[in-house]
């Protein structure tokens, strides 16, 4: 078996699970050389990828949870400054302690009910024609607008955020020159007119609380909120875009699931979502680094070594999942990894759940016959997974 999880060209058509099963088979903790890298581990099995996330003492998210080190020079690497995602305790429980509260499921909650507005509003927009880009006009569209609603920022600047954060996530080769460092530059000057406008007009949102809080006895200097403004806009923007995208894809191709979502979309939403995040995992992986020589299932391990976690493969592992291989939305139990697991595991889980429910309910109560009119052409990432267009064609169920 030819095992490649650098090129994106693997993760043309989704996640390569021929490669997954073949390396959860026969090598579970699988040595993988690199092209311009020292090479890393791959985990491919549920306890493997589970027990590493929670293992920060061993496993470290410095100095990065990507594939790659940040290059020598580059705008990624902010000297001492690093992004929550890629903190170690004691730093990251101080930081997500900051915002923790907000993300919890009391506070999410709370938003339902302008989700659900937000939901009707982004079906209304294309009901009429018939036809739209699922991706672009349906999927992508709830996100960017519930982060800048909870910054406090209008819902068209949150579609140009998202933007940006999809040039983030494409492959550097499938981008023009300059292209990446632009699209930073844009979010860094976003971010520093946001700290302007809020500390001179302080309102009730994410945003204001952020530059008020406190972490470790002061307040966060300008570099780290754009640093945690950025997080928090890029976090949640394509994970949960490409989970209802790839959701519905999965629900199209799986006819008999999408009827049985249908006779009962309330009732069987809950368990049809956790399906469908461990059917999709949206994220394919995320890093960690050896702090100490180790070893994981009998794999010894260097200080050093990058250990990479790949969800979409302990999301299908037989050993796990019975009948890993079949989409089975009325599933129970199911505690996928697609979050992820331990200290860092998804902060917004409990808003994506909110907004994947809205949005799946909206489309599947009211639009029917919904088809792709043409093949799906997918994100070119190893990284996060998930169609990038999508023109499908429906008729309107009233
Ligand atoms: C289907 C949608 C989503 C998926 C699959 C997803 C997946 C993940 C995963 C796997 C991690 C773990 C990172 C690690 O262990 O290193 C993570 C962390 C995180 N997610 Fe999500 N996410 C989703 C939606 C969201 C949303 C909607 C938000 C915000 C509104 C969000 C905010 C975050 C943040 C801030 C972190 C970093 C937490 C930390 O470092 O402590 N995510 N997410």
């Amino acid at each position: 078996m030819n095992i490649d999880l650098e090129s994106p060209a693997s993760f043309a058509r989704g996640h390569p699970h021929a490669q997954y099963d073949w390396l959860r088979e026969n090598a579970p903790v699988y040595w993988h050389d690199e092209k311009d890298g020292p090479g890393f581990w791959v985990l491919s099995r549920y306890d493997d990828v589970q027990a590493t996330g929670r293992n920060h003492q061993a496993f470290s998210s410095c100095p990065t949870i990507m594939m790659q080190d940040p290059a020598p020079g580059t705008d990624m690497l902010m000297g001492d400054y690093q992004m929550m995602l890629m903190m170690d305790p004691p730093k990251h429980t101080a930081f997500r302690t900051l915002v923790r509260g907000e993300f919890a499921k009391e506070p999410a909650g709370r938003m339902g009910p302008r989700i659900r507005q937000l939901a009707t509003q982004i079906v209304d927009a294309v009901i009429d024609q018939g036809a739209c880009d699922f991706v672009s006009d349906i999927a992508g569209e709830m996100p960017s607008f519930v982060i800048a609603e909870m910054m406090g920022l209008p819902l068209d600047d949150g579609r140009e955020l998202y933007k940006l954060t999809e040039i983030f996530h494409t492959a550097p080769e499938a981008l023009a020159e300059g292209e990446a460092d632009a699209a930073l530059g844009k979010m860094f000057g976003y971010a520093a007119d946001v700290i302007k406008a809020k500390r001179a007009n302080p309102a009730d949102d994410l945003a204001s609380k952020l530059l008020a809080a406190e972490v470790e006895g002061r307040k966060l200097d300008d570099v780290e909120f754009q640093l945690f403004f950025m997080l928090l806009v890029d976090a949640g923007g394509d994970t949960t875009r490409n989970l209802v995208a790839s959701g519905m894809l999965a629900l199209m191709e799986h006819p008999d699931q999408l009827a049985w979502l249908k006779a009962d979309v309330e009732g069987r939403m809950a368990s049809a979502r956790e399906e469908l995040l461990r059917w999709c995992s949206p994220v394919i992986y995320m890093r960690r680094t050896a702090k100490e020589d180790t070893e994981i299932s009998g794999q010894a391990i260097k200080a050093g070594d990058k250990v990479i976690m790949y969800y979409g493969s302990a999301n299908r592992d037989k050993d796990h999942f019975d009948n890993a291989d079949r989409l089975d939305l009325a599933r129970s139990p199911n505690d996928h990894l697609a979050f992820g697991s331990g200290g860092h595991v998804c902060l917004g889980q409990h808003i994506a759940r909110i907004e994947i429910d809205a949005m799946l309910r909206e489309v599947l109560t009211r639009m029917e016959n919904i088809q792709c009119t043409e093949a799906p052409f997918w994100l070119e990432s190893n990284f996060i997974s998930g169609p990038k267009t999508m023109p499908v064609s429906f008729t309107s169920a009233a």
